[in-house]
């Protein structure tokens, strides 16, 4: 028989900080958050971005004193974007082995050694004139298309390129058809079995990557990325995308943004064995920092109870811009 009120009382366990410590059901840990930094050409430059207030473009000799924080304050992983210095057709800065991100990696691994986990997100759209996240056909009678199996042996390239200079994890975010696989063969064949993918498994086309564009220097010079991101309409084609992968070999799975899926990110935890990471992107970043600046939101907060909510819902990794201000408070 189910105990009724006045017998059964739910506030009972929620009187004290402590009871309340005591029997909390999700934590955040240290080893849970792995940060953003964006690397850009130059020497001593921190230039913030103007829609992200506290997240900068590094120089390559900045990132590495800011790695140095982050692995201070007991972050355990950073995942690196590039701005080249200059961009082209193919994107071929992105695979360069004095390519930005090559270099930042090289310089991370001298500086810090094995305190960080060096991931690197692997796509082309930094790197690109047009800003797509792969090479375009424009020969064709209508809107240009961005060719998917072409595509792949550049993204297979920048990988290895990614490896060889200390990437300890390889993040491609391109959703592009077979590419986990093209990668995961190109590093096997360079003898990089042991480097691990974790694959932007179920990425939507989000209006919530706009300022990250800005960061990254990124927008699409036309068209959209609708024609190979998700529609976040759909919840089942999530399971379909994240089993296409795992067969192909990802060892970690990633749904993104993180928010507006919670629903995707419970039911890949309950689908797939596999570790489950979180993007908590750019714009759900961008909107916790615009309300608080107004006064209208308490940040810290905010920030708390929305990775918490990422974790709850069954992500075991979380990509934050807000991993310093979390390590502060864990
Ligand atoms: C690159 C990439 C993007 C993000 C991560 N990797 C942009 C995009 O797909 O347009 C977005 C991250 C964020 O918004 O914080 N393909």
């Amino acid at each position: 028989m189910n105990s009724q009120f006045p017998e059964r009382r739910m506030r009972r366990l929620r009187m004290t900080p402590r009871l309340r410590d005591l029997v909390r059901e999700t934590r955040l840990a240290l080893d849970d958050l792995i940060c953003p930094l964006f690397v850009c050409p130059g020497q001593g430059v921190r230039r913030e971005i103007a829609s992200m207030p506290g997240v900068f473009n590094f120089s390559v000799d900045q990132a590495v004193e800011e790695c140095r924080a982050l692995a201070d304050l007991g972050i355990p992983a950073v995942i690196l974007f590039g701005i080249p210095e200059a961009k082209d057709e193919q994107g071929s800065g992105a695979w360069a082995g004095e390519g930005i991100v090559q270099r930042a990696l090289r310089a991370i691994r001298e500086a810090l050694g094995e305190r960080l986990v060096l991931i690197a997100d692997t796509c082309l759209c930094e790197y690109t004139s047009h800003g797509h996240c792969g090479l375009i056909d424009h020969a064709g009678a209508g809107a240009p298309q961005i060719l998917n199996d072409p595509t792949l042996e550049l993204l297979a390239r920048t990988a290895v390129s990614q490896a060889r200079a200390g990437a300890d994890i390889i993040a491609p975010s391109d959703m592009f058809d077979g590419r986990v696989g093209a990668i995961r063969r190109a590093l096997d064949a360079d003898g990089f079995h042991h480097t691990p993918i974790m694959s932007y498994a179920v990425k939507y086309a989000s209006v919530f990557y706009g300022p990250f564009r800005d960061a990254a220097d990124s927008p699409p010079a036309f068209g959209d990325r609708k024609s190979h991101q998700m529609d976040p309409a759909n919840a089942r084609e999530a399971l379909e995308e994240a089993r296409l992968d795992a067969d192909e070999g990802a060892d970690i799975l990633l749904v993104k943004p993180a928010l507006t899926q919670l629903d995707t990110i419970a039911s890949l935890r309950r689908a797939f064995p596999h570790p489950l990471a979180a993007y908590h992107v750019s714009g759900e970043y961008a909107m916790i920092k615009a309300a608080a600046a107004r006064g209208w939101l308490d940040e810290a907060g905010a920030v708390w109870e929305a990775t918490l909510a990422i974790k709850r819902a069954g992500a075991d990794l979380i990509i934050t811009y807000f991993a310093k201000d979390l390590a502060a408070r864990i």
